[in-house]
């Protein structure tokens, strides 16, 4: 099965801190991808913009670097890397200073026309000077678009006077707020799953599920990262974003149209439903070090550090659909295996004929965001054989990779994908500011609840299901997590 592609309109890209590591890693990488499939015009300018004396040449020769560090090599095309490197440029632009403003201008001209992203992989704390700085410098056109990327704010007042920088300069239909989670291939279909298949969304609510769990383990630590992490931790790293992104999506009402704004609206009014969350529906975890890896505290510069590398919490939504169905988010680093997963369980059958049968665990369907993609349905069959009726629980599974042949293994990455919606000024997989501070209203209480009672983090072994106060938290309401497998 070969997906479509559809070209995008030449374009100009500005990327601040282009050579860093975002850039190197994900955004040039990811561009390349894009004009390997046709989908990149090679007319576009991708013109790296940072702090350091480079000249263009020098700075093609760190996207060629790039490219052979993190493009496949057998997708690197002698003829297709030239060309891409053709389109690149380069400025040295002082972003919290005057130098290299007028260059920059020179080099985009002025067809008001053609469209302009200023991409802005640089510490956040530079966004609202650069924003400030491209409308002075007169470089931001009504064609232009501002993409930034989290740390959106460190908490409801930071992100609101980050919104209210932006917006001086940018109308909201110019901002793009990536959150990586949107751009993953399986988080969009569980739009798909629920919107486009008429089996569950009758059965999407409170009456008929159960509860819902949604799982971000992963495997690696906090090191090299120790510094940025520690002043997050789990709960603004990952849940006011990603798995908030991923709570909204599973419970959200059908938007009417698959537009930007009609489904950030339905996310919103999800986050604006959720109960304030209580102390006692949050774990906390910190990994301890282990005979093979250090633990956090040997990975952050406060040896008394209270961070969480783990979170576990139950949520509530208050409304028709979702009264009474709980939904538990967990998210840890150094866990047993790398796992995203959101699992639906439903409700027993009213009534069973099988009385002689132990309790089931009943249906539930699991979507598997990564890694192997996609969708299981947890059944009860009967158990084969003679003997009477035995029921089995079996999965009836759908990777994705096997149902859509080997181009499924090649889908585009995230960022090809969201940069290409941001070229195209689609905003549908990108957050709205009014999301974002919806959602770390949701999230400061707690955490200062945390600091306010001066517990500390549960600790956990590397390489297990995080601490054993996580599984506490669902069996008092008689459920089970998911084992954390690869
Ligand atoms: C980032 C977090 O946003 O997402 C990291 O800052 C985390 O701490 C990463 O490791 C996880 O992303 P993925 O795509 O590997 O699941």
């Amino acid at each position: 099965m070969v997906s479509t592609v559809i070209p995008v309109p030449p374009f100009d890209l500005v990327v601040f801190g282009a050579t860093g590591d975002l850039g190197r890693r994900k955004i040039l990488p990811s561009l390349y991808r894009r004009l390997a499939a046709n989908q990149m015009p090679p007319e576009a300018r991708i013109v790296g913009a940072a702090r350091s004396q480079m000249s263009r040449d020098e700075f093609r020769a760190l996207a060629v670097e790039a490219l052979e560090a993190f493009v496949d090599a057998g997708d690197l095309r002698p003829g297709l890397v030239e060309k891409f490197v053709a389109c690149l440029d380069y400025v040295t632009v002082d972003a919290a200073g005057d130098g290299g403003w007028r260059e920059l201008a020179g080099l985009l001209g002025d067809d008001p026309e053609r469209v302009r992203v200023f991409y802005l992989s640089v510490a956040p704390s530079l966004f609202g000077e650069i924003a400030d700085r491209l409308h002075r410098a007169g470089v931001a056109t009504p064609a232009s678009r501002i993409v930034i990327e989290k740390p959106l704010g460190h908490d409801l007042a930071s992100a609101r006077a980050l919104n209210a920088q932006l917006s001086a300069h940018f109308d909201e239909h110019q901002i793009y707020r990536i959150d990586h989670y949107l751009g993953k291939e399986t988080v969009q279909n569980l739009m798909a799953i629920r919107f486009a298949n008429a089996l569950f969304e009758p059965l999407w609510n409170a009456r008929h599920v159960e509860h819902v769990q949604i799982t971000v383990a992963e495997t690696v630590g906090v090191e090299g990262r120790g510094a940025y992490y520690d002043r997050s931790g789990a709960m603004r790293d990952m849940v006011q974003n990603h798995l908030m992104q991923l709570l909204c999506l599973t419970a959200m009402e059908p938007p009417s149209r698959f537009d930007a704004d009609e489904v950030r609206d339905e996310k919103l009014k999800v986050i604006r439903a959720l109960d304030p969350l209580r102390v006692t529906d949050t774990v906390r975890g910190q990994y301890r070090p282990n005979h093979k890896h250090g633990g956090y505290l040997d990975h952050v510069d406060n040896p008394a550090s209270r961070t969480e590398s783990f979170v576990a919490l139950r949520a509530h939504i208050s409304n028709w659909r979702w009264s009474g169905t709980p939904f538990y988010l967990r998210t840890g680093k150094r866990l047993s295996a790398r796992l995203s997963e959101i699992v639906v369980t439903f409700k027993h059958p009213p009534h069973t004929i099988f009385p002689q049968v132990e309790a089931q665990k009943g249906n539930a369907l699991i979507i598997r965001l990564q890694p192997n993609e996609g969708i299981t349905m947890r059944v009860t069959i009967k158990d084969p054989g003679p003997g009477g009726m035995r029921l089995v629980e079996v999965p009836l599974d759908m990777t994705f990779a096997s149902a859509l042949g080997p181009e499924a293994g090649k889908m585009p990455e995230a960022y090809e994908r969201l940069i290409m919606d941001v070229v195209r000024g689609n905003q549908t997989l990108f957050m709205r500011g009014d999301e974002v501070e919806a959602a770390w209203a949701w999230v400061d209480p707690i955490i200062a609840a945390w600091g306010e009672a001066g517990s500390k983090p549960h600790p956990y072994d590397a390489g297990s299901a995080g601490p054993i106060e996580a599984y506490k938290l669902t069996s008092a309401d008689g459920h089970l997590w998911r084992e954390i497998a690869a």
